[in-house]
């Protein structure tokens, strides 16, 4: 009998891409929040009792950190409550029905400022804006709970399609086939993930049950200005509109500060699971265009 998952988020821009490729791996039950509110614990309580899964994998976020800013504080605002209170319910409900957790996070629990090399799990976190640090309140309370599971962090998740949401690649792709002017930040570093790869390393987390804190990203890093770049060569598109702006000069049209190091060094995660699950820019950008190829073509 296949393993039975139980998914919050899963109708989000990662979530979605792990339903779609293990839904047939696993016995997947995957609410929206109208029907089980990750804030009402005795919901929780009844669906994870119900359901029985052998672990829970928790995607469900608050994700937009431009109106995460405009919250900055409220501890009632829905930022915090469903990034903070909402993982510290989930792993309170699991920790007492005895569950194992998958609690998804973010390189925004940083504060950017590493430049020699990217992201371990031994950093310390220091968020500089309300998103990233609700993320980090999410994450110790998942961590009080003593709930057994892992947490995992990843960066820049981009999908071949999500309707709902546009993500970096997506936005890049699109203005380079519009060939409208695009400014990309020649200065910061980041670790553009695939969701593919991000769903495949969860598969091996859930299917192993470890417990600890993993990063799960591409294999190396580019400035956004590389990934542009390296998105038109893919797509065989032409990149003369392109021109570049610095970091700072764009972060200050933010209301919400960015990381000027944003990004994740996974090698632990290679090193206990191996090689081959996560792949570098180049070869995931190769992979994006063949399913946005064969999407266009159906
Ligand atoms: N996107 C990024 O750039 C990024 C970067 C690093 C890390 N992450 C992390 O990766 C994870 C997934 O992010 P994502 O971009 O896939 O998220 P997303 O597309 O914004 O989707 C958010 C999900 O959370 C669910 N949700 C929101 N409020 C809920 C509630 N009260 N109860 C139950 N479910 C609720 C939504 O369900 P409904 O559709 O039913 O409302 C949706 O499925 C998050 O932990 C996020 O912090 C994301």
């Amino acid at each position: 009998m296949s393993k039975k998952i139980l998914v919050f988020g899963g109708s989000g821009l990662v979530g979605s891409k792990f339903i779609e490729i293990y839904n047939k791996t696993f016995e997947m039950l995957s609410p929206l929040a109208s029907e089980v509110d990750i804030l009402d614990k005795e919901r929780l309580l009844k669906i994870v009792s119900e359901f029985n899964p052998d672990s829970i994998i928790n995607f469900a976020a608050y994700t937009n950190v431009e109106e995460a800013q405009k919250q900055v504080g409220d501890k009632n605002g829905i930022c915090f409550q469903i990034n903070a209170v909402g993982a510290k319910n989930i792993a309170e409900v699991c920790k007492n029905l005895n569950k194992y957790l998958v609690h998804i996070s973010t390189e925004y629990v940083f504060d950017g400022t590493k430049e020699n090399a990217p992201y371990v799990e031994e950093d310390s976190p220091n968020p500089i804006n309300w998103y990233g640090d609700t993320k980090y309140s999410g994450e110790k309370f998942v961590l009080e709970s003593g709930v057994g599971g892992a947490i995992v962090r990843i960066s820049m998740p981009y999908s071949p399609y999500y309707e709902l949401k546009k993500d970096v690649a997506r936005f890049f792709l699109e203005q380079l086939k519009s060939g409208n002017p695009i400014a990309a930040i020649e200065d910061q570093r980041i670790t553009p993930t695939l969701v593919d790869d991000i769903a495949n390393a969860l598969n091996v987390i859930v299917e192993r049950k470890v417990l600890g804190l993993y990063h799960v990203s591409a294999r190396d890093s580019v400035t956004p200005l590389e990934f542009v770049k390296t998105i038109a060569e893919t797509f065989n598109l032409d990149y003369r509109a392109l021109s570049s702006i610095t970091f700072d000069e764009y972060n200050k049209t933010k209301t919400a500060k960015l990381l000027k190091y944003s990004w994740l060094n996974p090698s632990k995660f290679e090193k206990e699971f191996g090689e081959g699950i996560l792949h570098s820019v180049e070869e995931n950008l190769i992979t994006f265009k063949k399913a946005v190829d064969s999407r266009a073509s159906n």
